[in-house]
């Protein structure tokens, strides 16, 4: 399968041109699993190589629910199953009943003082998460070629606004005030998750379009979960760190608790979660940068994000606007790779003035002199909000049936 996808990788080589030096992740992917349990919630683990490590209970239990033809009426159960503190619906099969009242458990490390803080955070920083939930860790995931092949070739690739507007669920439901309490929805949103991954990985080696572009026999291993996962918290925290936006201590260690209990309510073994942001960036130096490559399935993934705000009432989430966020975020080598072009008006007065307008925003500088471009910049990050609050409404996750069809 690995020589396969590489000299199918050789072929799309040719038709990227444009890309230039095209590295793919198979050589990221031979190094050896260096990262030390030591480092993990626990600080300890049997170290095994999480790409061969799945999530084998819900696998098998999902498989198993796809095999009995379960799945439409265990949806249509959950759709009724919203918050946290809820009982399961009734009339669903034992396994996953039982499998579910376990899943969806805070772990027992979870710490209320923490997610406290992490409120704090999200109610301070909320009005940048918008952009970077969506234009650094979304096209970010077009860029993680293992991401991009299984979601392109999976059900939801057939309508790409509909899947981000799920995934967008996720970024708010973490971000909300009771997210994990009895009256939030994060614990039910992240066990729906751990289940539709659990279909994918049974799902998606059927699929023969996957079969032929795939990397892997089984997608989604617990590496490539962290992979993801760095491509969130990790990078949101990176990209505030460089727009030096302040933050207390005690916000980011909530902010990257309320992250370290997802990964685990997303079936992440805690021998692979990091305790601390110089841990957690200590493992996103080996899993996430160097894997970070174009496919082209990514590049037509971008373009549809690229387009996010088309036909809708927001002026300021313009296509070349959004390119010019996608360079400005995650710079010009990955925005090269996906074709964005450069723009000259918008670029320009990222690179000069959005520096200014964090300070401004942030209270370490007085209302600039000429203050058009700060005005804009808010209304930017307004509008992003704006835009997952109406047009992205959370919409319930659903374990699919079946590939993408196309
Ligand atoms: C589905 C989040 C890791 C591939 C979803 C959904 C969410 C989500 C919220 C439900 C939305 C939907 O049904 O479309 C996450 C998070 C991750 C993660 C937070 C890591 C922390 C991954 C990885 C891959 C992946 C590593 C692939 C390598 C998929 C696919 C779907 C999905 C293919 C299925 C959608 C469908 O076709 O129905 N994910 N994901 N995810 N995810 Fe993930």
């Amino acid at each position: 399968m690995e020589e396969l996808s590489r000299r199918r990788v050789l072929e799309l080589g040719g038709a990227l041109g444009a890309v230039g030096a095209f590295a793919f992740a198979a050589p990221a992917q031979a190094r050896p699993w260096r990262w030390s349990p030591a480092g993990s919630i626990p600080g300890t683990g049997n170290g095994a190589d999480p790409r061969t490590v799945w999530d084998p209970e819900a696998d098998q239990l999902v498989a198993s629910l796809l095999d009995r033809g379960d799945v439409p009426r265990v949806n249509e159960l959950l759709r009724t199953w919203t918050r946290n503190g809820q009982p399961l619906p009734g009339g669903l099969p034992a396994d996953l009943r039982d499998f579910m009242e376990r899943a969806r458990q805070l772990p027992d490390w979870a710490d209320p003082a923490k997610l406290g803080a992490a409120v704090r955070f999200n109610e301070k920083r909320g009005l940048y998460l918008g952009v970077l939930y969506g234009f650094a860790s979304g096209m970010m995931s077009t860029v993680i070629p293992k991401e991009a092949l299984a979601v392109y070739y999976s059900k939801g690739g057939a309508n790409m606004k509909r899947r981000i507007s799920k995934t967008a669920k996720l970024g708010y439901d973490i971000g909300t005030r009771n997210a994990y309490l009895p009256d939030g929805e994060m614990a039910v949103t992240a066990v729906k998750t751990r289940l539709v991954h659990a279909a994918v990985r049974h799902l998606l080696p059927q699929s023969p379009h996957w079969e032929h572009a795939a990397p892997e026999d089984v997608p989604i291993s617990q590496h490539d979960m962290m992979v993801t996962w760095h491509s969130l918290p990790t990078t949101v925290m990176r990209t505030l760190k460089a727009w030096k936006v302040p933050i207390a201590a005690d916000e980011s260690e909530g902010f990257l608790h309320s992250w370290q209990i997802s990964a685990h309510m997303l079936g992440i073994e805690d021998q692979y979660i990091p305790a601390t942001w110089d841990l957690a960036e200590s493992q996103a130096v080996e899993v996430l940068d160097p894997i970070l490559a174009p496919t082209p399935e990514g590049i037509k993934l971008a373009d549809i994000l690229l387009d996010l705000g088309a036909g809708l009432d927001f002026t300021l989430l313009t296509r070349p606007i959004l390119g010019a966020l996608t360079r400005f975020m995650l710079g010009d080598e990955i925005a090269d790779w996906l074709g964005i072009p450069r723009e000259p008006v918008w670029g320009t007065l990222l690179d000069v003035a959005w520096g200014p307008f964090v300070a401004v925003r942030e209270g370490l500088l007085p209302l600039p002199l000429a203050p058009e471009a700060y005005w804009t910049f808010d209304e930017l990050l307004r509008q992003f909000v704006l835009l997952y609050m109406s047009e992205l409404r959370p919409i319930s996750i659903e374990i699919p049936e079946f590939n993408n069809p196309n």
